[in-house]
């Protein structure tokens, strides 16, 4: 086996910004098994007194995840919150026109504010601007967040909720460039719609922070002029412009699948000047920042999603089955996130469970991790902090799409008060070894604590229930010696290098 050279410096001092915890939430949508046999499935052995699965909120803890998207994605273009609450025996069964389904409605806000707790996340919820609008939208707020006192605040406390959810976080509709969508949008059609519907709700509740819609990936035709359109519109009414991007390797081009994270580091970096473009027009003191509240691979389940049954209560929709290559793109993904910590504040990997998840579950049987599950655990549970620049030097390859891509993709998080340091890299080389020197002399003192490694021979191994092929190990070889950091990273895997005082 070869052995490449690659060199980075990090410094306490390279600061790129502080890292919003909210960068590693997820999602869960009303979408084939996610709630329905994932979260929730009140016949379960593991189930609570609500019905919800005990084994999967203990993943879903070990993940840290700290912030959830609900209820959609493209389920909330559909939705009437008003069918999820209240007595469930009264709630009525509707088509899903989204994900051609039927919606029991058994779970709805309350519940899932429930669930959120139990695995300690905040809840980033989205309207419907789709088939709804201003009055839905402030009327949910009213209902969740008002103490009480009102026609909505009191109708939670006679639901049972006397506490407001007080939830901060909130989406103005899902992908409305998209003509998939249900009520699919032009630019300042949608603009107009959401400046208005962020005016009200923040009326009702001004603690609250907006996402506005942007382009649902890099390729729509609208794309960063849908952004612009809408931030003239909803500038002055929203913290956010959201971002959304799924990869697969359909070619069967593992060199070109694995560059796909520069397609990503691209994307943030054209938001972030759109967003900048509009802030100087507006001569606005105010910065927008980037919520990318979608991103993850999807692709294995394309085709058999196209021969599932219309109408039927949660079937098996969007379970891809993730490799190992999956698992070091998902790396990478995380890696492009942390590089622009300054101004993407929120992420959410989708989705959670089962709905193209790091955790899936049999119905009535086990739950269990995907491959992709380590490296989103690692960056949630060790990359708390400050990201920092690297100074890399690295060998490049040219892919079909991409050139100049480095073969090692890398970022480190210091976190001051724990006196500790992670280093996050991808070694992308299908063949060689990839030998690290890393000037590290700012942390006097600190060394390494472990280097966990996910990698396999095999970069289409998958887990899978009851047989687990792809977890990381702790055997990397991470040396700090005189203020100089040496480790090898084997060809195709994830590291996480972990030094500390
Ligand atoms: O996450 C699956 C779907 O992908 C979401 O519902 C939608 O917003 C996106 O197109």
């Amino acid at each position: 086996m070869r052995t490449m050279k690659a060199t980075m410096t990090i410094d306490k001092e390279f600061k790129i910004g502080e890292i919003d915890d909210r960068i590693y939430g997820s999602f869960i949508e009303h979408l084939g098994r996610a709630v329905y046999g994932g979260i929730y499935e009140p016949d379960h052995p593991e189930a609570d007194e609500q019905g919800f699965r005990k084994d999967v909120i203990e993943l879903v803890k070990q993940l840290k995840v700290p912030l959830v998207r609900y209820p959609g994605g493209n389920f909330v273009s559909g939705y009437n919150w008003e069918d999820g609450v209240g007595p469930v025996a009264e709630r009525p069964r509707r088509l899903d026109l989204a994900w051609r389904t039927t919606e029991t409605n058994e779970i709805g806000t309350n519940e899932f504010m429930d669930w959120a707790k139990k695995v300690n996340a905040e809840v980033n919820m989205a309207v419907n601007l789709g088939t709804r609008g201003i009055d839905a939208a402030r009327n949910l707020v009213e209902y969740c967040n008002h103490p009480s006192g009102s026609y909505w605040s009191d109708l939670r406390m006679k639901h049972g909720y006397k506490e407001p959810h007080k939830i901060k976080t909130w989406c103005l509709g899902n992908e409305m460039d998209g003509p998939w969508q249900i009520g699919h949008r032009t630019a300042d059609e949608y603009g107009r719609i959401a400046a208005e519907t962020a005016k009200a709700m923040k009326w009702v509740d001004p603690s609250i922070e907006l996402v506005a819609c942007g382009s649902s990936n890099r390729l729509m035709p609208t794309f960063a002029e849908w952004e612009a359109t809408v931030l003239e519109h909803t500038y002055d009414h929203v913290e956010f412009i959201s971002l959304h991007t799924y990869y697969g390797n359909r070619d069967e081009d593992l060199a070109n699948y694995l560059a796909q994270s520069l397609d990503m580091d691209q994307f943030i970096y054209s938001v972030i000047s759109i967003a900048d473009y509009i802030k100087a027009k507006k001569r606005s003191k105010k910065t927008i920042n980037l919520s990318f509240d979608e991103w993850n691979v999807w692709f294995h389940s394309n085709e058999a999603d196209k021969k599932l049954e219309p109408w039927t209560v949660a079937p098996p929709q969007l379970e891809d089955i993730y490799t190992f290559e999956d698992a070091l793109l998902v790396g990478s993904m995380l890696i492009s996130l942390l590089k622009r910590a300054d101004r993407v504040k929120i992420a959410c990997l989708a989705q959670l469970v089962n709905v193209i998840a790091p955790i899936m579950t049999e119905n009535g049987g086990e739950a269990w991790k995907q491959t992709i599950f380590y490296p989103y655990m690692h960056a949630s549970v060790y990359g708390r902090g400050v990201a920092l620049h690297a100074l890399v030097s690295s060998p490049k390859y040219d892919s079909k799409d991409f050139t100049d891509v480095p073969y090692l993709d890398t970022v480190s998080v210091y976190n001051e008060e724990s006196e500790t340091v992670t280093i996050f890299a991808v070694n992308k080389h299908q063949t060689d070894v990839l030998s690290l020197d890393a000037d590290v002399r700012s942390f006097e003192g600190y060394q390494v604590v472990e280097h966990l490694i996910l990698e396999n021979d095999e970069v289409k191994a998958t887990n899978q229930y009851n047989r687990t092929n792809v977890v990381p190990h702790n055997n990397g070889d991470a040396k700090v010696d005189g203020g100089k950091l040496e480790a090898n990273l084997p060809k195709l895997s994830w590291n996480v290098i972990r030094l500390a005082k």
